[in-house]
């Protein structure tokens, strides 16, 4: 039998929508990070909710069409330092263990977005 889909082993749809419930309001919250998010509206930041959770679904194997923008465009001139970074990071990983994201699973998650990270520091 072919090896269950990292969507799948997540919980599918519900637990990645888990997932950003419980990592948004954690980075939003964030004295250093909190500014990324200063003074946007409600809808601003539901569209932008939902384009993650559709992008993590796609990402991870879901069967779900993300119709947002690349991680390149998304972030390019929001200045994210590595400090950002490493907040992030360990945001993410609390988030993980809030959630009791198993260890394969953790390390898969970790994997995937340092594959990203590329992309989003450029400060
Ligand atoms: C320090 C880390 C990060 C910060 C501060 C950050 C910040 C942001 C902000 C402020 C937006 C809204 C952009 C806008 O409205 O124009 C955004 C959008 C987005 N971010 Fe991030 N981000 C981070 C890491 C990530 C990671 C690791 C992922 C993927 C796993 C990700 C996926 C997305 C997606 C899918 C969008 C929406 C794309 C779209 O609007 O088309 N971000 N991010």
């Amino acid at each position: 039998m072919a090896e269950a889909s990292l969507y799948e082993r997540l919980g599918g749809y519900e637990g990645i929508v888990a997932f950003t419930n419980d990592l948004l309001p954690r980075m939003q919250a964030d004295p250093q990070l909190g500014r990324f998010w200063k003074n946007r509206g409600e809808d601003g930041m539901a569209r932008e909710h939902q384009l993650l959770i559709d992008y993590l679904c796609a990402s991870a194997g879901g069967s779900m069409y993300y119709t947002g923008r690349n991680m390149k465009l998304t972030h390019k001139g929001m200045k994210i330092s590595e400090g950002d970074w490493s907040i992030f990071l360990e945001h993410a990983g609390a988030t993980m263990k809030a959630l009791h994201v198993p260890k394969q699973e953790c390390d898969d998650v970790a994997a995937f977005v340092t594959s990203l990270k590329p992309d989003i520091v450029e400060a």
